[in-house]
C-alpha cells in the first residue's frame, strides 16, 4: 500500500506581543527567473548563489531541463547551470509552469525565436490570466503564437521562427510583457525598441549588460540589437541573486506596526526599480534604516533593512509609483488597516489580473476582519485604524501574497486567524512560516 501523506493547506495563526529578530529573506523570483533562462542557453556552467527555491523557479528549471539544460543543487544551497551553448531539445510533452505568469510570458519570448512546437501550460489560475499583451507584439515581430485557451489565455503553443524587430509602445506597464520581447529580440534579426507607458522593474535590463549583450536604456525607451535566428553567444557566469524586497516587505509591514517590532533583513535587493514601498512606509511614519552594501552584483545594488515599531499613518499610492511596487500592494494594504485616518490606493487596475483578483481578494479578507475597506475598479480605500477581529477564516484563494498579507494581518488580531489554502506560499517563499515563528509569530 502507498501511504501519500498531504500537507495541510490550512493554517491558524496567533496574534503576537513581540516580534523581533533578524532574517535574510529568500532570493529574488524575478531575478531567478531571468537568470535560470539565461544560464540554460549559455554556454558553460553557471554558478548560482541565492537562487530561489521556490515552486516557481524549480518548476522553470524543470522546463529549463525538459528543453536541454542540466541543473544541479549543492548542499549549501548553491545551483548549478550546464547550458545548452544556445541550443535547445524539443520538449518531450507541454511544459507545466504551475502558479508562474514570469516564466510562462518570459519563455514564450524566448521560445519564440527557436524552430520547434513548444506548449506552455500551467495551473487554474495562470491558466485564467491574459496572455494577448504578449501575443500582440510577438506576432508583430513574425512569431507564430497560438493561445489555446479560452478568451486570449494559456496553453500557448509557440512554433517559433524567423523574427524581426519591432518598435513597441506598450499599453500596459509590465516587466514581463517588456522582458517578453527583449528575450524574443534576441534572435530578431534588426534593432527591437520599446517603450514603457511608465517605469518598471528593469531586471533584464541589467542581466543583458552584466552579459555584454547590446541593450540600451534611455529614459523608458530600451532597444536592443538582435543577433538574427542563430542568438547571441552567452557564457556562462557566477551569478549573486539578492533576497526578494517582495518578501521582504511583509517583515517590514509586520516591525513597522507593531508597538514591540524590531527587524533587520539582511542582503535585500534595493533596485530602484522596486523600492517604492520603502518610501510609502516611510511616508506612513515608518520608522526604517537603509544601509546599502558596497558590493553588489549585476547592477543589483543589494543592503540591510532595519525597521522597528512606531504609528502608522494613512497615505495615497498610485500613478507611476504602482508598478514599482505592483506585488507589495497586499500587505501595504494590512499596512494601511493598521494605520491612523485614511489610505487610497488607485491606479492599480492590474492587480486584478495577479494570481488572484488581488483588489477583490484583499477586500473580502480585510472587510472579514473588521477592516473599514471600500472596494474601487483600480484599487481601494481603507480607513484605519481597525481593531482587527478574528472573523475565524479567511481564503488566499490560492494567492501566495493574499495568504502571506493575512498572516501579518493575524498577528495583530484580537485572536487566532484560519487561513484557507496556504500551500501556495510554496511558490515564492519557501520558508515563510519558519521566519514568521523565528520573529516570535506562532502558526499551526
Ligand atoms: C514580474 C513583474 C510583475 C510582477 C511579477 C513579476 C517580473 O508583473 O507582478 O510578480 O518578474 O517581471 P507585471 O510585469 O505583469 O506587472
Amino acid at each position: 500500500m502507498v501511504l501519500t501523506l498531504h500537507k495541510p493547506d490550512t493554517a491558524t495563526v496567533s496574534p503576537c506581543g513581540k516580534l523581533t529578530g533578524t532574517l535574510a529573506v529568500p532570493g529574488d523570483k524575478s531575478i531567478s527567473h531571468r537568470v535560470g533562462i539565461l544560464a540554460s542557453v549559455s554556454s558553460g556552467i553557471s554558478r548560482v548563489h541565492g537562487f530561489l527555491k521556490s515552486a516557481d523557479c524549480i518548476g522553470l528549471l524543470k522546463a529549463m531541463e525538459a528543453l536541454g539544460a542540466r541543473t544541479h543543487l549543492t548542499r549549501e544551497g548553491d545551483l548549478y547551470i550546464h547550458g545548452t551553448s544556445g541550443k535547445l531539445l524539443q520538449p518531450a510533452g507541454p511544459l507545466d509552469l504551475g502558479n508562474s505568469g514570469t516564466a510562462m510570458r518570459l519563455l514564450t519570448g524566448f521560445l519564440s525565436g527557436f524552430d520547434m512546437p513548444v506548449v506552455l501550460t500551467g495551473d487554474d489560475s495562470l491558466r485564467s490570466r491574459p496572455m494577448r499583451r504578449i501575443e500582440d507584439p510577438l506576432r508583430r515581430m513574425g512569431a507564430n503564437l497560438e493561445l489555446m485557451g479560452e478568451k486570449g489565455c494559456a496553453p500557448i503553443r509557440v512554433t517559433g521562427g524567423a523574427l524581426k524587430a519591432i518598435e513597441y509602445e506598450m499599453p500596459v506597464a509590465s516587466a514581463q510583457v517588456k522582458s517578453c520581447i527583449m528575450l524574443a529580440a534576441l534572435r530578431a534579426e534588426g534593432t527591437t525598441t520599446i517603450i514603457e507607458p511608465q517605469p518598471t522593474r528593469d531586471h533584464t535590463e541589467q542581466i543583458y549588460k552584466a552579459l555584454g549583450l547590446p541593450v540600451t536604456v534611455r529614459d523608458q525607451t530600451i532597444t536592443v540589437e538582435g543577433f538574427g535566428p542563430d542568438g547571441p553567444v552567452l557564457k556562462a557566469r557566477a551569478w549573486d541573486i539578492p533576497g526578494d524586497i517582495s518578501s521582504a516587505a511583509f517583515w517590514m509591514v509586520a516591525a513597522a506596526a507593531h508597538r514591540r517590532g524590531s527587524v533587520t533583513l539582511q542582503n535585500v535587493g534595493l533596485n530602484p526599480r522596486r523600492t517604492a514601498v520603502l518610501d510609502v512606509l516611510k511616508r506612513m511614519g515608518a520608522r526604517i534604516k537603509v544601509s546599502p552594501k558596497k558590493k553588489h552584483d549585476a547592477g543589483e545594488p543589494v543592503g540591510e533593512i532595519r525597521v522597528s515599531g512606531s504609528r502608522l499613518k494613512g497615505t495615497v499610492i498610485g500613478g507611476a509609483e504602482i508598478p514599482n511596487l505592483i506585488d507589495e500592494i497586499p500587505i501595504l494594504a494590512v499596512a494601511a488597516a493598521l494605520a491612523e485616518g485614511e489610505t487610497v490606493i488607485k491606479d492599480a487596475h492590474e492587480l486584478r489580473v495577479k494570481e488572484s483578483d488581488r483588489i477583490q481578494t484583499m477586500c473580502e479578507n480585510l472587510k472579514k476582519m473588521g477592516v473599514a475597506v471600500e472596494e474601487m475598479e483600480d484599487g481601494m480605500r481603507i480607513s484605519g485604524p481597525a481593531s482587527v477581529r478574528s472573523g475565524g477564516m479567511v481564503d488566499s484563494y490560492g494567492d501566495h501574497r493574499v495568504a502571506m498579507a493575512m498572516a501579518v494581518l493575524a498577528l495583530f488580531s484580537d485572536a487566532p486567524l484560519m487561513i484557507k489554502h496556504v500551500n501556495c506560499i510554496e511558490t515564492s517563499y519557501p520558508g515563510f512560516w519558519d521566519d514568521l515563528t523565528r520573529l516570535g509569530g506562532h502558526v499551526e
